[in-house]
């Protein structure tokens, strides 16, 4: 039907960008379709919906010239093929209309910028001006154009690269890498939703410290949670040190992330040690302490939900809660616990609690194996004691 109505119209139609990349890679079933034309993409999805389904609802979005419509759970997208050229300040593009070969050069990475011919002469066939094939096969982000141009014309492309090299453990091309760490002052003019739906991707994948140590490399990180940067470095005082906090925490991460799914606990991962930062001290005969940084923490939590624009509801409440407790029950068994400290543990964190052993037991990254199983012995008495 596709095609027949495109014909019909005198129009190209092809599938592009995530639907193609993702058939390649074998990967999920999709949940959206994006297909290109040469000529009117809103009058085209219309003909189409007509021709399925009389019925069909067909949203515009007359601004972007696309439109929608559902069809057996997936949604279908189509535009028409462009060229777009973008504001210094602006991530909203002026649009021309293009062929297919100047809309796949607008597209962020090669592996995005594929389409499936879906015309009559060559039906079927892959269209890849950009070796976007080979660079799926040595797992390789790269973009059409110039990196910077790519880059300038829509920043948040850099988290997006960031994204699809930790969710698809590719590679960003060494030029690529370079033009965001050049570019990234330039993520400021992208809204911090988007810059969200990214790093939550991010946060999801199977390990998030690739993608948050390249935030970290290209200076993204330093510009959007800033928290977390200054956590990095060790300082020696009379020849004591301390843990490098960051890298640490992105250990705790991959930890947690190989025993949930729960991008708030997984948050709550990322925001445990944040209040060592500004609460790290060196005293005299004791060494260096990060006094009360747990309950800092927790408040520098409801401050960074607000800047990053997350939501300040129960899921914020959550994280906040398990940053404060973070450490009790590791700190119980290291005093010895006692019943009150334990029955306080138990009513802080109320149903809660599995979710704080397990952000416990992602905590014990040291590499010394005697305190290791120190930890581990001591940290199972105490949730034994509780489970009685
Ligand atoms: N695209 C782009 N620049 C962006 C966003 C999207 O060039 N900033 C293009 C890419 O070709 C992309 C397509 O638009 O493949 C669709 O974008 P989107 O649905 O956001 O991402 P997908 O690639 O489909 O990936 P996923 O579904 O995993 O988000």
């Amino acid at each position: 039907i596709f095609s027949e109505v495109a014909a019909k119209n005198n129009q190209t139609l092809f599938i592009v960008g995530g639907y193609v990349r993702d058939l390649l890679m074998k990967r999920q079933s999709p949940t959206d379709i994006d297909f290109v034309t040469e000529g009117n993409g809103i009058e085209l999805a219309k003909a189409i919906a007509k021709e399925l389904n009389p019925k069909l609802k067909v949203s515009v979005f007359k601004n972007y010239g696309t439109a929608m419509f559902k069809h057996q759970g997936l949604d279908l997208e189509f535009v028409g093929a462009r060229k777009e050229s973008y504001a210094e300040d602006s991530r909203k593009p002026s649009v021309e209309i293009g062929t297919l070969e100047d809309d796949q050069k607008r597209r962020d990475f090669t592996i995005n910028a594929l389409a499936i011919s879906l015309n009559k002469e060559n039906f079927g066939d892959l269209i890849d001006p950009f070796e976007g094939i080979l660079d799926i096969k040595n797992r390789i982000l790269r973009t059409p154009l110039e990196p910077s141009q790519t880059y300038s014309d829509d920043p948040l492309r850099m988290m997006r690269a960031i994204r699809f090299a930790s969710t698809l453990n590719f590679k960003i091309e060494e030029n690529s890498l370079n033009a965001i760490k050049n570019e990234s002052e330039r993520i400021r003019i992208v809204s911090l939703e988007r810059i969200m739906v990214e790093f939550n991707k991010i946060m999801l994948s199977a390990k998030p410290s690739a993608g948050l140590k390249l935030m970290e490399e290209t200076g993204l990180m330093q510009l959007i949670i800033p928290e977390l940067t200054a956590l990095k470095g060790i300082e020696e005082v009379e020849g004591q040190t301390h843990k490098d906090n960051f890298w640490h925490t992105l250990e705790v991460v991959d930890n947690i992330s190989t025993n949930t799914d729960n991008l708030w606990l997984r948050w709550a991962a990322l925001l445990h040690d944040i209040g060592k930062a500004p609460t790290k001290k060196f005293v005299d005969g004791i060494g260096w302490t990060f006094h009360g940084h747990e309950f800092l923490g927790s408040k520098m939590v409801k401050n960074l939900f607000y800047r990053l624009k997350l939501p300040l509801g129960t899921d914020m409440k959550y994280v906040q809660k398990l940053v404060k407790l973070s450490s009790r029950p590791i700190a119980l068994v290291d005093d010895g616990t006692s019943d009150s400290a334990l029955r306080r543990l138990l009513f802080d964190a109320g149903e809660d609690l599995e979710d704080l052993f397990i952000l416990n037991k992602a905590d014990i990254t040291t590499k010394n194996s005697s305190k290791q199983a120190k930890f581990k012995r001591n940290f199972e008495e105490v949730a034994i004691k509780i489970k009685e």
